[in-house]
């Protein structure tokens, strides 16, 4: 590349700053960090007392003094302060040098705002991020940790289900052509099954047993063997403690909506994308990463709807930033690093 790679001196790293992780690959070693991206702040004195891991332990077991808050919201910072200094302890967690910045390319989301975009930056910048930062799509890092060939002139459909959103895009010629994205992700599947636990069996549960039910007992598409499981909550009338017995049945119903809203999400993303694309689209098929990929019967779920032979990334948690940390070494995909400077 002309002007030299401006990643090429001194260390380079990327960042995955997800609503529900946050993961950092360091070019030459991979990945190296991944931790909930959640902070635990005292009330009090607003100090932060523990973030990533330590804090999620946290979480439903809170004293009163201690606020857990996740500061990055639908793929985007919510709470800017709390953001940079939990990016920071990160940052110095993987830091080897205490002399030299590295440079830093962070993970947006595809339909990123400009100021949104700035945001990152400049966080990553009070983390000790040399300037400038760069910027790659979300789906972009995802189709490249894919291995697709995004740089032929054939379509590839990439989706990326993550704690906060739901990102689909179709990727051309090494750029995004139609995108589309929906606050649906991994947290809105625990709300539903929140809401959803109250209203049929009149149990209150916490968002971790929400998560432990998505994980274990939840799915897209009837299961090979149907379970029940126990889940513990507090009765909404009585107050008291229960055990409920559940099936994977009355799970995956009340997860249905969520999957929907996801499907419809990918439909609209195809009927706006070229026919000539759209029709590579069906030689090529779907790729779905990001956790909320791991959904039992997802796959068989989203090809019956779409018609579209869908396949699910191999590590999903990990597609993105492997891609985006693969995209290090090759500069064409990443934004806003001299001198190409199109920021
Ligand atoms: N087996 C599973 N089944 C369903 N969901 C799962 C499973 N394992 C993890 N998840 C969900 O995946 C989500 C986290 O995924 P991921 O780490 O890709 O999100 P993120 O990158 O932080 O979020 P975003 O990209 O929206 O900012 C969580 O909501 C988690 O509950
Ligand atoms: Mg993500």
């Amino acid at each position: 590349m002309a002007g030299g790679n401006p990643l090429s001196m001194g260390r380079a790293i990327a960042v995955d700053l997800g609503t529900a992780n946050t993961r950092i690959f360091v070019k030459g070693q991979g990945l190296v960090l991944n931790e909930p991206s959640m902070v635990a702040v005292d009330g009090r004195s607003g100090a932060v007392v523990a973030v990533g891991h330590e804090a999620k332990r946290m979480r439903g077991r809170t004293p009163k003094n201690i606020r857990l808050v996740r500061p990055i919201k639908d793929g985007v910072i919510a709470d800017f302060d709390l953001c940079e200094q939990m990016f920071k302890q990160f940052l110095q967690r993987v830091s080897t040098s205490r002399w030299s910045k590295p440079s830093v390319v962070v993970v947006v989301p595809s339909e990123v705002t400009g100021v949104e975009s700035r945001a990152v930056k400049d966080a990553a910048e009070f983390a000790g991020a040399r300037r400038p930062v760069g910027v790659i799509e979300e789906t972009m890092a995802a189709a490249i940790g894919l291995g697709l060939p995004i740089h032929e002139p054939s379509a590839n459909l990439v989706v990326s289900i993550g704690g906060g959103t739901t990102e689909v895009a179709v990727i051309s010629l090494g750029g995004i052509v139609t995108e589309n994205s929906v606050r649906v992700g991994g947290d809105e599947f625990n709300n539903i099954i929140v809401a959803g636990f109250k209203r049929i069996f009149k149990l209150d549960i916490g968002e971790n047993t929400a998560e432990e039910v998505k994980i274990h007992l939840g799915s897209a598409w009837p299961l090979a063997q149907e379970i029940v499981g126990d889940v513990g909550g507090r009765d909404t009338s009585t107050g008291l403690p229960r055990t409920q017995e559940v099936t994977t049945n009355q799970i995956r119903e009340i997860l249905d909506d969520g999957v929907d809203k996801i499907i419809d999400a990918i439909r609209k993303t195809l009927e706006r994308t070229p026919p000539e694309l759209a029709s590579d689209v069906i030689s090529n098929g779907m790729y779905i990463v990001g956790g909320g990929a791991l959904l039992a019967g997802l796959e068989e779920r989203v090809t019956h709807e779409t018609g579209i032979q869908t396949f699910i990334a191999s590590e999903p948690l990990l597609t993105v930033i492997l891609g985006a940390g693969l995209s290090l070494e090759n500069l064409s995909t990443i934004k806003g690093l001299a001198p190409q400077g199109d920021d």
